[in-house]
């Protein structure tokens, strides 16, 4: 069972979705396959980029939808064990990716490959067994709402596995569990629950296969200042201890700060940069520059300049 992790204090902050929320420092989670420092987690992400340990690949994709492209030759990767955040301006094409991913938009060029495997060439019933092998929050959480929380989390285990009801109910709230919910939620209806609840409930189901890779659209979107910390926690703490990929859609720089290994932005439907939060905040590029370093990116910057002092003083002085 994992417990759920206390709140981490988090300042308000007026619109968590637009804005950006303070937080008060925290330790950051070691994340799977990085050590903390920022040097040592590029020289990781260097090895995994040569050791071809991608969960994802995406190579020269072209989405459109009649007119000028969405997504104009994207080239991305998953690795596997990581967090990748994807940020990019609204509207921007981040769902349509996640969405085209996923099997749910059609490409116009360009390949993807999920755990190996170009889902282009695959028959149906190759493609459910990649299917079962991935969960997916949507933008909106995307409950159905004529279903209980219980009947929602278990959605996904009637469609692809063969299981006693007896079986499925129990799976349904330990998940619930696992996301901290307690199992006397699990016959209300999403309209009785919270915004975060929602998400939580959102996110049992997505995890209702024991997914490989979750997929998650603007998880903390909609939620306050302390909610969308403690789900990033839950995020962290889930990914960690079921050793997740994670594909993270978010507009949060708290998020990107506080859980996020690595972090790649799309701007006029070109992945422009992919790395550290360090590596972003370091970089030139304007559009990096206004979003990382503007008014709402500045705290986070203060934070991990001060956190890279720390680093360096440490080297010095070890
Ligand atoms: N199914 C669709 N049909 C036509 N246009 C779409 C569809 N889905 C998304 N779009 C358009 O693609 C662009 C990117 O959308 P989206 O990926 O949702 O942006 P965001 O980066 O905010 O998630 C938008 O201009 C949107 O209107
Ligand atoms: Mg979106």
């Amino acid at each position: 069972m994992i417990s759920k992790e206390p709140a981490m204090k988090r300042a308000a902050a007026p619109q968590r979705g637009e804005g950006w929320g303070e937080r008060a420092p925290a330790p950051k989670p070691e994340p799977v396959h990085a050590p903390l420092s920022a040097v040592g987690r590029e020289v990781n992400a260097a090895h995994r980029a040569t050791s071809n340990d991608a969960v994802i690949s995406v190579r020269d994709l072209v989405v459109d939808f009649g007119g000028a492209p969405v997504l104009d030759h994207v080239t991305l990767d998953v690795f596997r064990g990581e967090i990748l955040g994807f940020v990019g301006g609204s509207g921007a094409g981040k769902s349509v990716l996640m969405r085209t991913i996923i099997g749910l938009l059609p490409k116009r060029q360009g390949v993807i490959e999920v755990f190996g495997t170009d889902l282009a060439g695959v028959s149906d019933r190759e493609r459910r067994t990649v299917e079962r092998r991935w969960g997916v929050l949507f933008q909106q959480g995307a409950l159905f709402s004529s279903l209980t929380v219980r009947q929602n989390v278990q959605f996904p285990m009637r469609e692809h596995l063969d299981l006693s009801p007896r079986l499925i109910d129990e799976i349904a709230l330990a998940k619930l569990e696992m996301v901290g919910l307690d199992a006397s939620v699990s016959d209300k209806f999403p309209a009785e629950l919270s915004g975060g609840m929602v998400k939580r409930v959102a996110l049992a189901r997505a995890l209702a296969l024991d997914p490989e890779i979750v997929f998650l659209d603007e998880p903390t979107s909609g939620l306050d200042p302390i909610g969308a910390a403690e789900f990033d926690e839950l995020i962290r703490t889930l990914q960690r201890t079921l050793g997740l990929s994670v594909f993270m859609i978010t507009h949060d720089l708290d998020s990107l700060h506080a859980v996020c290994d690595r972090i790649a932005v799309l701007v006029s439907g070109r992945v422009i940069a992919a790395g550290t939060i360090e590596t972003m905040l370091a970089s030139e590029h304007p559009w990096l520059k206004s979003y990382f370093h503007g008014k709402r990116g500045r705290q986070i910057a203060d934070k991990s300049e001060h956190q890279i002092a720390n680093q360096v003083s440490h080297r010095i002085h070890r």
